[in-house]
């Protein structure tokens, strides 16, 4: 049955109107003033509202074992709290268990992601480097479709890699058209710093935040910049926290490096203060890495979101019960990380973002939906509200208002970090693939409705980017061929 969204203002990064929006199947298919319902449409009235496109959340972690447990939120639960707060597109991480193949973990997070409510894709992690690692990566690409590889230079002995395994896989990256994605904190440095901090008696939560300074996520950064550089790859710095790495990404940029940089709405909003809370449960539950920081650093990232030096507002979605979280009593090392928030980020950023005057709706499009879909090379199918494009939408009412509670939340974690927020604009109605997946309070949307979204490889010239090879390398001199 074809939709027609009437009366209301489209909003795209790069510009508004008035229109109607007529939907057919699971794609727009016009766009225009005082469309015409044809017989058997469903109209929604989005008198005062604005259409934009879905938002797109390229960092979350449903079902991933990790640290001893599970997350809690799985596809079904994760995408349907997605589309209640406006995001129609999750980008998840696909995590090989140590010593699986590619392939096969590429396999566990298809069956893992069957019960997906809204459309999904993955980022490959890279945990080890090996022959088998680099030809896996070219079936990645060209086969499953997935055009970015995440690298984690924290998490000592279990998922971070060293600078020769990084080198190897950022060029790997860089020769099929991928792009490297990195966790920037200097997983050597936060050991030893783990370890200082309970000699001294310190084993709360607040323990985990002394050990990840700003200065270990700084360095970092610097670090996967300069070896992407060095390779000829781009680089996504994902969970961009602080002032130091928002420095190093917008240093590089402005030194003509494709390097972009991704603030969570909890690093904007939530602060360092919660862990030094005396309820040990609330300051667990805050427990992510990197961990919320000092106001100076959520003025960075703001400014970086206004000014363009960073492009992206994710979540990293990984969401444990407090009982999960409580594995860590006794030793905040063991307190599983991660925050839940992909149905509070749209609400959130617009209220923190929007309301206060430092973005505009359109750049509150670019920096939800818009952006990603260019970096991950999926626009304008995904990111826009554009004749040919999926119907991913969201109709945005700025006059409605909602209080954040885990009490009335889709997320199946029994709190919200964001517990109290009083949210100004939400989503009257969000529509994904050209169905109606949440009106008003009403979640329609069905377990397994979304679907797979193939991303094909960059052309070589977006890749090949490299200020090493352009200005500095002695003539003649090649870079380090990767070694398998
Ligand atoms: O604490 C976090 N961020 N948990 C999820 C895994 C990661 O580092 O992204
Ligand atoms: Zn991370
Ligand atoms: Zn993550």
């Amino acid at each position: 049955m074809p939709i027609l969204i009437r009366g209301g203002t489209v909003v795209n990064h790069d510009h508004s109107r008035r229109a109607d929006v007529m939907i057919e199947g699971a794609t727009i298919a016009a766009i225009g003033a005082k469309l015409d319902a044809p017989v058997g449409a469903e109209v929604i009235d989005a008198g005062g509202c604005y259409v934009m496109p879905g938002g797109i959340d390229p960092h979350t972690h449903l079902e991933l074992p990790f640290m001893g447990s599970v997350s809690t939120d799985d596809f079904e639960w994760g995408t349907k709290a997605a589309l209640s707060g406006g995001t129609t597109m999750v980008i998840d991480f696909c995590i090989p268990d140590p010593g699986q193949s590619m392939l096969a973990a590429y396999q566990d997070w298809r069956r893992k992601s069957e019960k997906a409510a809204a459309d999904y894709g993955f980022h490959m992690a890279v945990t080890s480097w090996s022959k088998q690692v680099f030809d896996e990566m070219e079936t990645v690409v060209k086969t499953y479709g997935i055009n970015s590889f995440k690298h984690f230079l924290a998490y000592k002995g279990a998922l971070m890699v060293n600078d020769d395994e990084l080198y190897n896989s950022f060029a790997r990256c860089a020769h099929l058209g991928a792009l490297p994605l990195v966790h920037a904190e200097n997983g050597d440095v936060v050991a030893r710093m783990q370890e200082a901090i309970l000699e001294q008696g310190i084993t709360g939560p607040e323990g985990h935040a002394f050990s990840r300074p700003p200065e270990v996520e700084g360095e970092a950064t610097n670090r996967a910049i300069m070896i992407a550089d060095m390779t000829g790859a781009p680089l996504y710095v994902v969970h961009t926290s602080c002032r130091e790495s928002h420095e190093a990404i917008a240093r590089a940029r402005a030194a003509g490096k494709r390097v972009y940089g991704e603030p969570l709405i909890q690093h904007l909003t939530l602060d360092a203060g919660e862990y030094s809370n005396s309820d040990w449960d609330h300051a667990a539950r805050r427990v992510m890495s990197p961990p919320f920081r000092a106001k100076i650093h959520q003025d960075s990232l703001w400014a970086g979101l206004q000014s363009g030096s960073l492009q992206v507002v994710a979540t990293d979605h990984c969401a444990f019960t407090t009982e999960q979280k409580r594995i860590g009593a006794g030793d905040f090392r063991k307190i599983p990380n991660g925050t839940g928030g992909l149905e509070d980020r749209m609400p959130v950023l617009w209220t923190a973002g929007v309301n206060t005057g430092r973005l505009t709706k359109e750049e509150f499009v670019a920096v939800t939906s818009a952006n990603i879909a260019r970096i991950l090379n999926i626009y304008p199918r995904k990111g826009a509200v554009a004749v040919g494009s999926d119907a991913d939408i969201v109709v945005w009412d700025p006059s409605a208002s909602k209080t954040i509670s885990a009490k009335s939340q889709l997320s199946r974690i029994d709190y919200n970090v964001f517990e109290g927020y009083r949210c100004n604009g939400a989503p009257m109605a969000t529509l994904s693939c050209g169905k109606i997946a949440w009106l008003e309070g009403d979640l329609r949307a069905e377990t397994g409705d979304g679907h797979y979204v193939e991303r094909p490889p960059f052309s070589p010239v977006h890749v090949a980017n490299s200020t090493w090879k352009a200005q500095t390398a002695p003539k003649g001199v090649q870079r380090a061929e990767i070694t398998p």
